[in-house]
């Protein structure tokens, strides 16, 4: 519209503006369309107050109710694998927390055709009786968010997003029991997240008897799917055990019965050992990142800053940073300038500080992979590979690669890939995930597989891989892949060098043996004549043929064993 109009002017109808235009500009399909011009309703003007009276706050729960399939509930099948996977990463977590041997049980029932009652129960620590209703009844809520501990939960909404989609399906309340000792009482709670205030509303709290000494379970009812394949529970569940091998799991499916349950034994009888919590390494820290702890700090001075609120920096280094950086080492946190944190992030990068601590990450170890893939999957060779940590954006990070071949995997189909965050498997977004990107990347042809190009390699192979961090960057709230951070993109491809070079030594020898013995199969097969033919020249009794058969055998035997 031309600035100089009046308002008025505005509001008149299009054909009055259409007509204002120069006539040799105007085409004949634009004269035809003339009239249905005239027809469009003049646009209502709105003023800023009109538009300040609509805007308000959204519930973070709303949000997550209209763009539920950000958190994994698009559609009904994964909306009931959601569902388990997140009650099952709050029970392992809460075991490990509380140093307890985890034993969880997995139920689902299925009620009519598309709903199901899922329930989860763990022998974990319980649930303070006061916190129920928050952790259940709020999204963003939670014990993992702000602290850097590899666990599976991190966001504070995984098992409340489960039951607001329960609710939201069903209008059913969520069902929790949970006791935190021999000594205490059962609680009994019923709750429903109201979304609009992201609250909870507690619809029943009793006290029950419980004959579980300590422990939660939880039963959400919801609209779901119940398929196999890929993206099964069932399969979940197997993936989940291959990766907790400390882990008792017991899985009951829709319409089995209770003496039917299938029963993951433990592999490992110790918990892995604990992580410790870090802070943040100062190479991964951004500009306004740096900006922000430096205005939330405790410390008085910036000496004390970086000391306290970094980890790895030492009096010394946090002297060299600010002496780079022409900063005092007296300044007061809060006091410093843009240009000077700025200053002082291009000081850290030059500065050399020590590689974060790794006591941070629990891998799960090549010993204990290498015997869940025994016990799981019936193969011929096993492999894997622990790497040592490293960073991405200062979060350290750790990667891990098992291997099985042969046996009873299939022969002609692109190999299986079971990827892995913190433990956690991660059944959607194969295509997204930079673990896909780094196993098609990799040259199995090098290592005696077939491998079309950018996709899986083909042959008998499972491949495992886990990445373990203190923050896994997913690429979406459901945490589905992994994003692709360059440094995580070149660890996983060295491990999958590594793996990939035990598993070509193995093919080779395979193959080795195989022509081996095609030879000798061909060179047994004449001994006999050469003998018959020996007799007939050198006029060889008979025992004395069977004796020259039996010493070209033994001939033969010992220059294969050579
Ligand atoms: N079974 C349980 N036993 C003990 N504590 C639990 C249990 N389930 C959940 N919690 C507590 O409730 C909090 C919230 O759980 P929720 O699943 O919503 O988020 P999270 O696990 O922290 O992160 P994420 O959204 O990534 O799963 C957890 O941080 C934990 O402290
Ligand atoms: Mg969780």
């Amino acid at each position: 519209m031309p600035k100089t109009r009046s308002r008025a002017a505005a509001r008149k109808p299009a054909r009055r503006q259409a007509s204002k235009q120069p006539a040799k500009k105007r085409s004949a399909p634009a004269r035809a369309a003339r009239p249905a011009r005239r027809a469009a309703a003049p646009r209502a003007r709105q003023s800023a107050s009109d538009l300040a009276k609509r805007q308000r706050d959204i519930s973070v729960s709303e949000f997550f109710a209209k763009n539920r399939h950000l958190l994994g509930f698009d559609n009904p099948s994964k909306a009931l694998l959601t569902t388990v996977k997140e009650g099952v990463d709050n029970a392992l977590d809460a075991c490990e927390e509380a140093g307890i041997l985890p034993a969880i049980s997995v139920e689902i029932q299925q009620l009519d055709e598309s709903r199901f009652l899922v329930a989860i129960q763990d022998n974990g620590p319980g649930i303070v009786r006061a916190q129920v209703p928050k952790i259940f009844g709020r999204l963003l809520y939670g014990s993992k968010f702000h602290r850097l501990r590899q666990s599976r939960g991190q966001q504070g909404i995984g098992i409340s997003a489960a039951g607001m989609y329960g609710l939201l399906t069903t209008g059913k309340p969520v069902v929790i029991t949970t006791r935190t000792g021999k000594r205490k009482q059962a609680h009994h709670f019923e709750l429903v997240i109201d979304t609009q205030k992201n609250e909870p509303k507690v619809k029943r709290d009793d006290v029950v008897q419980w004959d579980v000494e300590h422990g939660t379970r939880v039963e959400i009812e919801l609209e779901g799917n119940y398929r196999g394949g890929q993206h099964s529970v069932d399969n979940y569940v197997r993936q989940i055990s291959l990766a907790n091998p400390h882990a008792e799991l017991r899985y009951r499916g829709p319409g089995q019965k209770p003496e039917q349950t299938h029963v993951f034994p433990r592999v490992a009888q110790e918990l892995p050992p604990e992580t410790a919590e870090i802070k943040p390494h100062p190479y991964g820290v951004e500009l306004g990142v740096l900006m922000q702890m430096f205005r939330d700090t405790g410390s008085r001075n910036l000496r004390g800053c970086l000391q306290a609120d970094f980890s790895r920096v030492s009096g010394r280094v946090a002297d060299a940073i600010c002496e780079t950086a022409k900063v005092a080492t007296t300044r007061r946190p809060r006091e410093v300038k843009r240009d000077e944190a700025e200053r002082l992030h291009k000081a850290i990068q030059k500065t050399r500080i020590m590689a974060p601590p790794t006591d941070c990450i629990a891998p799960i170890g090549e010993a204990l992979i290498e015997k869940a893939l025994r016990a799981e999957v019936e193969a011929d060779f096993v492999a894997a590979t622990t790497r040592r940590p490293t960073v991405y954006r200062g979060n350290p990070f750790l990667v891990e690669v098992g291997l099985a071949y042969g046996g009873a995997l299939p022969v002609e189909e692109p190999v299986t890939l079971y990827r892995y965050a913190n433990r956690v498997p991660l059944q959607y977004q194969q295509g997204a995930c930079a673990i896909t990107r780094a196993v098609t990347g990799t040259d199995w042809k090098a290592y005696g597989l077939q491998k079309p190009r950018g996709a899986l390699p083909v042959g008998p192979m499972l491949l495992m891989v886990h990445v373990a961090s203190v923050w896994v960057p997913f690429t979406s709230e459901s945490k589905e892949a992994v994003a692709h951070y360059p440094e995580i993109i070149k660890e996983l491809r060295l491990a999958l060098q590594e793996c990939g070079r035990k598993v070509s030594t193995h093919i080779r020898r395979q193959r080795r043996e195989a022509d081996e013995a095609k030879k000798r199969s061909y060179i047994t097969r004449y001994i006999p004549h050469v003998s018959i033919a020996l007799q007939e020249i050198l006029g060889f009794d008979d025992r004395e043929r069977d004796r020259t058969t039996r010493t070209l055998t033994k001939v033969l035997e010992r220059t294969r064993k050579l």
